[in-house]
């Protein structure tokens, strides 16, 4: 194995990873209306907040799964057998829903932990912010899609893939978050 090979599971890694690292975002440009939560409280406090909606979570959802597909019909033009790596096309376009609503869901349980600690909506949460999605969106591709994560994240050197994607999520949120709050779309820079 030498570096140029590691760098190349590296990146393919990072490019696969791009339909759950793409909702949150959406979901920020989309989100509003009705509460997922419906204002509900538990034990006198929020459940999810005021801002996590059911738009958001559709419409930042579908996001993932469509910039997926674009990604699997511009791979289709090189590698139409594997699609640089997601595999067989339609036993796979579930791993696109997987990864997509995966980073929602991570997203909803970093919001019902962060309310649970009695932080309010946009309150920083360090760490927290940074890695529910990935959490989740692994877990969920993990639980439907064992052998892929296994073999693209896990397996030997494909390690490297799981600590590039790691080490610049942390880079990569804050500079969006900064550049989305310059924007006007979120409320805060992080
Ligand atoms: N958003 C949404 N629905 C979601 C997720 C996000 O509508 N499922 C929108 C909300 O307008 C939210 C914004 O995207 O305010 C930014 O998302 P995020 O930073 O995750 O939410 P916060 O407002 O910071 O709330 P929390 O403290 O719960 O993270
Ligand atoms: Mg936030």
């Amino acid at each position: 194995m030498d570096i140029a090979e590691i760098v190349l599971i590296m990146f393919t890694g990072l490019w696969l990873f791009i339909p759950a690292m793409l909702p949150n975002s959406a979901a920020a440009m989309v989100g509003g209306g009705t509460k997922i939560d419906l204002g509900r409280t538990w034990r006198g406090k929020r459940i999810l907040g005021d801002g996590k909606t059911w738009r958001g979570l559709f419409g930042g959802g579908l996001a993932g799964v469509l910039i997926g597909l674009l990604m699997i019909g511009i791979a289709s033009f090189w590698d139409p057998e594997n699609y640089w790596g997601y595999g067989a096309f339609w036993s796979n376009v579930g791993i696109l829903f997987c990864l997509s609503f995966g980073a929602i869901f991570g997203d909803l349980m970093g919001a019902f932990i962060k309310r649970r600690l009695g932080m309010e909506r946009g309150q920083k949460a360090p760490v927290l912010d940074q890695y529910d999605f990935v959490f989740g969106a692994f877990l969920t591709t993990s639980i439907f899609f064992p052998n892929w994560v296994y073999s693209t994240f896990i397996e030997g050197w494909h390690i490297a893939a799981l600590i590039f994607i790691l080490a610049l999520m942390f880079v990569i949120h804050r500079g969006v978050n900064i550049i989305g709050y310059r924007l006007g779309i979120k409320k805060e820079p992080w």
